[in-house]
């Protein structure tokens, strides 16, 4: 029988209502038996400071240790002024330091995010994706998940409503399992 996969998620939200945060909540109903997803929240981790990379917080040990345990990562990113919220940049830096110890380096990982805008986080997808390269981290392609008008898809309850959505969930999940597979010979 073939090893489960562990894929470790966060969301670029602090937000209690976040609809990224409802995004991978939907992740964990979703998750196929051959796959266990956890959900680590980014809440806590400092702002970097290259002076302390050396001497990383508990959160910040805690996160980078979570990430080596993992066979992928799965990132759910809110768009900010077109981008990356500071709050997933900072923590992926954190994870990435002192040089030569990226915990990042080699993983699968595959994203998604949801926004109020029409482009449902896509420039700030692309943008994450540019941080990849650098990471050294295996970007899933395919497929794209970019949810435009969140609030019309996810309820005040904080649940993913959408069966689109819901489906193209499942086939990132679904995805990024055979791609842990396929880098990790789980
Ligand atoms: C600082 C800031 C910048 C934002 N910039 C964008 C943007 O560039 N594109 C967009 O579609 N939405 C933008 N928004 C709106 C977000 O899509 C919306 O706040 C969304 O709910 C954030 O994700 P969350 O629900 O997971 O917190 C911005 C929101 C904030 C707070």
């Amino acid at each position: 029988m073939e090893k489960t996969v562990h894929i470790l998620s966060f969301a670029g939200s602090l937000r209690k209502s976040s609809f990224n945060r409802a995004l991978l909540r939907e992740a964990l109903e979703l998750v196929p038996e051959d796959a266990r997803l956890e959900v680590f929240d980014l809440e806590g981790i400092p702002p970097f400071n290259q002076d302390l990379e050396n001497q990383p917080s508990e959160k910040v040990k805690e996160f980078k240790a979570k990430i080596r345990g993992a066979d992928a990562i799965l990132i759910a990113t809110p768009e900010y002024n077109y981008s990356i919220p500071g709050v997933l940049k900072n923590a992926i830096d954190w994870a990435s330091r002192p040089y030569g110890d990226n915990a990042l380096e080699g993983k699968p990982v595959a994203l998604m995010g949801a926004s109020v805008g029409m482009l449902g986080t896509a420039r700030a997808q692309y943008h994450l994706r540019q941080t990849f390269v650098f990471l050294n981290m295996y970007p899933l392609n395919r497929p794209e998940v970019m949810v435009p008008f969140a609030n019309d898809k996810i309820n005040n309850d904080g649940k993913v409503t959408d069966p689109k959505t819901k489906e193209k969930i499942r086939e990132l999940l679904e995805s990024l399992i055979v791609w842990a597979r396929r880098w990790g010979k789980n």
